[in-house]
Order: C-alpha cells, then structure tokens, then sequence
C-alpha cells in the first residue's frame, strides 16, 4: 500500500516501516468488535443524515453496504489487512472502496479514539449478559442440588480440621451466594459503563453540529459521556469487568479446589462421571480431577489480566494514549476464560454423584457436636465460658480412655455437670445437631429448603433482568 492509501497519509511523505505496520497492528485481535464497530457506524451515519452532513443516497449506501461488510465478515470472506492496522480502518476502506466518496464522509464529527470507546461498551455490555446467564444457570443447578441434599449431614470444617455439622444443601447454598453477588457485581458494572462516548472525537469534541442524543438512543445506551476527554481515555469499566471476572474466578478456584479435596480418596465424599475427568497416560487406575485442576488454575490468569490494566491505566496522562490498544488481548481473555470455567464448573456440579455414606461416616468420632453440648448447658443456665471447660474436659477425657462423645452415656455426663439430661444425648448425634440451627441463615434442613425456595424467586428475577 503506498503512503497515500492510509486513511491518515496526508502529511506523511514516506511510507510506514513495515516494522512499525505489524509493531502498531491491533487487527489481529480487534476483529473482534467488528459487529459493535459496525453498529457504532450506522448510528453515526443516521445521525450524520438528520444533521444535513450525510444526503438520503449517501446514508442509505453507508448502512446497506456497512451491512454487507458485516455479512462478509461473519461468513469469513473479509479481507483483513494488517496495513490498515485496525477493525476500524479495515471496515472503513473496505466500505469507500466499496461505495466511493460516500464512505470518505462516514468519519465526519468522530474519531477512532471514541469510535474505540463505543464499541468496547458495547462489547463489554453484551458479553456481561453472556457471562450473567452462566453465572445463573450454574446458581440454577447448586438450587437443585441443594435441595435434593437438604438434609445430607456432613463435616463442615475451620482450618480444614471437622468443626461442626453441616448439610451438603447448605454448604452448596454458600456456593449460591457467592455467586450471587458476582451477578450483582457485573450488572452494577454493566449499568455504570452504559454511557455514549460518540461525539468526543478525538478528544475535544468536533465543530460539527452533532446529535449525540440520537446516537444515544440508537445504541441503546442510558446517557451519554458527560466529558469528552473523559470519555476518550476511560478504561474504568475494563477494569472494573476485570475486577468482578477475577473475584468469580477466585470463587470458582475456590470451588474447584473443595472438589478436588472431595473427590479424593481421602475424602471420598463426590465422584465426577466419566465424561468430565481424565485418566493418566501411565497409571491405569487413574481417574484424575483435570477440570476443577484447570479451573483452580485458569484463575491465576484473570487475576494476572486485573493487574495488567490496572498496570495499564495508571501513568497514562489525559487523553487517549495508544497504551489503550493493549487493554483488549487480556478483556477478552478473562471475558473467554471465566465465561468457559462457569459453564464447565456447572456441567462438572450436575453431573457428579455424592456419596452421603461417606460424608455421614466423616463425622464419626469426630466431637463435632462438643459446640451443642456446650450450648445445651448454656440453656441450662451454666456461663458459656464454663460450660466451655466443661466440655472441653469431657473432649479430653474421651481422647484419653479413646472413646467419643456419641458412646458416653448420661451418667458419664453427668460425672462433668448436673446440668446434663436425656435430650443433651440426643444432640449428640449431628442429625439433630443440624436440625436444631434452625434460624434464617442456618444449616437446618429446614433453612435450606426455604433458601432454595428463596434462591428462585431471586433468579426468576434475574432473568427477568436481563
Ligand atoms: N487500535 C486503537 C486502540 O485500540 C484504536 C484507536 C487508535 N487511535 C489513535 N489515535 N491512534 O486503541
């Protein structure tokens, strides 16, 4: 291509190094936008028309040939070309070659810094909504399972070492709101991001008699950028998606590591069907945790991705910088990576098969229920930090003679405290233990149906949202 041919040549007298082509090139990855980009043109083009700049013919060929490119490009018969360096030019030569001077006006009152912007909010708008959707039917399946094991007793641990009983449905629950409030987090950062950077141009705006309302409302945005040089330079909402992308990897890799942990022999509380492990290449017994592995691991580089814009952002002066060319390659791979680990994380959950024996057998000898005797003097009116030694004598003495709470009888309590009865036996047993932490928010088979219960009124809402 000779210098003429660049959409900006005029002032050069030599043509570009081909060094500094492939060095300054964003095509490779910003094809990506091209849909949004397409939009963000047609919107300008309309506008450009009710403003006078654009006659009937010219709008009309901009929007059906803009049309056609996206036609060509979607069935892969575009030629992309590195020399154009970007989405923009790319789609921008290919419609004047296509209608002539008519296309020349398309840029008329814009630039490709606000061009940029736009189509990065609508990139990002449409891709939180991809990512929400994952995020609810994953809640959807943990609704599920927690209700099928709503009264499944298991150890529920601190410091990794048995604490007290749980329900599997409850412990899932745990899962569903920290979900829950990633969803919240992506929709807070769709809502703020939904502003119109159209009509900024370069960084100061243009002279040009522009309608940015009309651009506005035909993207769909709430409102429009209220600062041009603002509008030309912000990256916050990358950030801010990057940010809730890597708390939800950090979630999932949390999740996935429990799985792992489960799934092991040591636990056996969980196995994953067939299709969703793999074996080894050496050990025929093998049946490994891959995809919960991934995931855990797969989260390192979200969180890599959240630094490097932030990185990105923080010396960068006012206006546009070409430093903002580097914010796309690590988007869209934390926009790709947590949308696969949700899907893959919620299939792996479906589709795997809990073994309550095991989870029941865990607590077996284990004092997990030491806190309900403790309580049950609390209600009998001995002080908590007496009733606390007391136990913890108990605990001691058991350890020492290697028995375990369940096989003390009352008059072997009572050698401890008077206050014990019959019913401090019975909540021994972590059946009852659970059953008896029944209050909002609790493990109680109880509280874990009514929050399931709850958790689909929350996610038909959510749907509804969208
Ligand atoms: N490829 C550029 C980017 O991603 C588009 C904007 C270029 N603007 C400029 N003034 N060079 O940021």
């Amino acid at each position: 291509m000779s210098k003429t041919t660049k959409l900006w040549g005029g002032r050069f007298q030599e043509r570009t190094n081909p060094d500094v082509e492939s060095f300054t090139a964003s095509v490779a990855f910003d094809r990506r936008l091209y849909a949004f980009d397409i939009a963000g043109s047609i919107a300008h083009a309309q506008m450009l028309h009710e403003i006078g700049i654009l006659s009937e013919e010219e709008r009309s060929a901009i929007v059906t040939n803009l049309q056609h490119i996206l036609g060509e490009i979607e069935q892969d018969r575009f030629d992309w070309s590195d020399e154009l360096e970007d989405v923009h030019m790319n789609i921008e030569q290919r419609l004047t070659d296509l209608i002539g001077d008519a296309g020349k006006k398309l840029h008329t009152g814009r630039s490709r810094n606000d061009q940029v912007a736009v189509d990065l909010r609508l990139f990002t708008r449409s891709a939180i909504n991809i990512i929400i959707e994952g995020v609810i039917e994953f809640q959807e399946t943990l609704l599920e399972r927690a209700e099928s094991e709503h009264a499944t007793v298991m150890p529920g641990y601190t410091h990794l070492q048995v604490a007290q009983p749980i329900t599997f449905g409850h412990h899932l629950m745990a899962w569903f709101e920290m979900l829950d409030r990633d969803r919240l987090r992506f929709l807070d950062a769709a809502r703020r991001l939904n502003q119109n950077p159209l009509g900024a141009a370069a960084l100061a705006g243009t002279s040009i008699p522009i309608d940015r309302q009309m651009t506005t409302d035909a993207l769909g945005f709430d409102d429009m950028c209220r600062n041009s040089l603002d509008a030309v330079s912000d990256r916050d909402f990358l950030m801010e998606v990057c940010a809730a992308i890597a708390i939800t990897m950090v979630h999932l890799s949390r999740f996935a590591d429990e799985m792992i942990l489960w799934s092991s022999d040591a636990f056996g509380f969980v196995q994953f069907s067939d299709e969703y492990t793999t074996g080894s290449s050496i050990m025929p017994q093998k049946k490994n945790p891959d995809v919960a592995e991934l995931v855990r691991g797969k989260s390192a580089r979200t969180t890599g991705n959240l630094q490097a814009l932030l990185v990105l952002m923080k010396a960068q002066p006012l206006a546009y910088n070409r430093d903002n060319q580097e914010d796309k390659e690590t988007f869209f791979d934390s926009i790709d990576t947590v949308t696969d680990c949700l899907h893959i994380m919620q299939k792996l959950v479906e589709n795997m098969s809990v073994d309550q024996e095991n989870m029941r057998r865990a607590l077996d000898g284990s004092f997990s229920t030491a806190t309900d005797l403790t309580e049950f003097l609390v209600k009998q009116h001995v002080p908590f930090r007496e009733a606390h030694e007391i136990v913890g004598r108990i605990v001691r003495s058991c350890l020492d003679s290697n028995t375990t709470l369940e096989n003390l009888s009352l008059e072997q309590l009572n050698e401890f405290s008077p206050a014990f009865s019959q019913a401090a036996l019975e909540l021994i047993r972590p059946e009852n233990s659970v059953a008896s932490r029944d209050h909002p928010g609790g493990t109680a088979p109880k509280q874990v149906l009514s929050a399931v219960q709850k958790g689909r009124q929350r996610l038909e809402q959510a749907w509804s949202e969208l």
